[in-house]
């Protein structure tokens, strides 16, 4: 059990819709506070993280998808799905009721569409459709391209958004393609089963949402494919160790509990660190970051300061959620220059040669760092 004493800008939400998707999985839509709509304009795939209350932890802080669209003005809403052995899934399911309220914070996540217009090819297994539903629903609403769904579940019951999904598919015949996958009659699917799904797609934008087992198979799929890294995503977040709602008094971290689709830790347990070995740079560096369509520039990074600590200091509204390296929700590409990181449980070796570094744990390696949150 750690502890730790964070800043965080959370939000209470008001509780206004509980809908049973299936017996195991619930759709949470809250209210945003007047005045606060600006920090909750979202992309489609992105999450939220949630105060759980815990009488043994203080707080147990989770990441749940939206799987509301933010094309349009519609609420936001999160769908949860009950993990066997997941103490805060269970606690949403059994409590959250109507008029309620919800500590979170703020959408973060970088599995989104670069453009709604885009071909998208999306894999989906079990409550990995969450993302992937607000996906559908943006692209459908605001864009122009097709878009074919392969989401894979164990049985008929467990399918969460069967019935919208038929719904959208027959509004949409044109665009939108969905292909269910079910274990119960045809096994779980195989890599080679999933390269002959997607052999049709070879210039579509690829996003997998999953357990690890279903996104690895199924990015080694695109990779045989040759499946280009930029057109291929993968859901990276979801297990928090750390407890970012640690404000008003140190909290006790809950432990490490797995809620759904997980990226495999080993991918960057192995990945060497860029800049490591870099020594820190003797004087101020200057650090300039595109954030939401602005630019902001600084010349008084200090050595040894994270990224997200300077620009929190300077007043930059920047994306966070564990603080501690193992959710990806600060997720910035370097455009120049290079960091280190301390701590890095989330991005792998792939990650890293594209660029993608963690704002919560980089330190300036050069004079310069130039990145970009887009
Ligand atoms: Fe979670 Fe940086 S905030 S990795």
């Amino acid at each position: 059990m750690r502890k730790r004493s964070v800043d965080t800008d959370s939000f209470e939400l008001k509780v206004i819709d509980v809908v049973e998707e299936t017996p195991d999985a619930r759709s949470i839509t809250v209210e945003v506070p007047e005045g606060a709509e600006e920090q909750f304009a979202y992309r489609p795939g992105q999450f939220l993280t949630v105060a759980v209350p815990s009488d043994r932890t203080g707080v147990a802080a989770r990441c749940y998808s939206l799987s509301s669209s933010p094309v349009g003005d519609g609420p936001l809403t999160i769908t949860v799905k009950r993990t066997a052995e997941g103490y805060a899934s269970n606690w949403l399911c059994d409590n959250v009721r109507v008029g309620d309220t919800l500590r979170v914070l703020a959408p973060s996540g970088i599995f989104t569409p670069a453009s709604l217009d885009a071909d998208l090819l999306l894999f989906a297994a079990g409550s990995g459709i969450t993302p992937v539903m607000s996906i559908i629903r943006a692209a459908l609403a605001g864009g122009t391209g097709r878009i074919t769904v392969l989401y894979a579940n164990r049985d008929e019951r467990s399918v969460i958004f069967a019935a919208e999904l038929r719904r959208l598919a027959a509004e949409h015949p044109d665009r939108l393609r969905v292909v269910h996958w079910l274990e119960s009659v045809q096994g779980l699917p195989t890599q080679e089963q999933v390269r002959a799904f997607a052999a049709d797609h070879l210039e579509d934008d690829a996003f997998v949402c999953g357990p690890a087992p279903f996104m690895a198979m199924t990015v080694a799929a695109l990779k045989e494919l040759g499946f280009p890294r930029a057109r291929r995503h993968q859901e990276k977040f979801i297990s928090l160790g750390g407890n970012p709602f640690g404000d008003l008094h140190d909290v006790e971290v809950a432990e490490q509990e797995i809620e759904s689709a997980e990226a495999d830790p080993e991918d960057a347990a192995a990945a060497p660190v860029p800049g490591a070995e870099a020594a820190a740079p003797a004087a101020a560096v200057r650090l300039e970051v595109e954030l939401d369509d602005e630019t902001h520039a600084f010349d008084d990074w200090a050595p040894g300061t994270t990224m997200l600590d300077h620009l929190e200091a300077k007043g930059v509204k920047a994306p966070f959620s564990c603080r501690e390296g193992e959710c990806s929700a600060c997720a910035v590409r370097l455009l120049e220059g290079e960091v280190s990181m301390r701590h890095n449980d989330v991005l792998d070796a792939e990650d890293l040669a594209d660029g993608i570094r963690l704002a919560c744990q980089a330190e300036p390696v050069t004079d310069v760092v130039r990145a970009s949150y887009s």
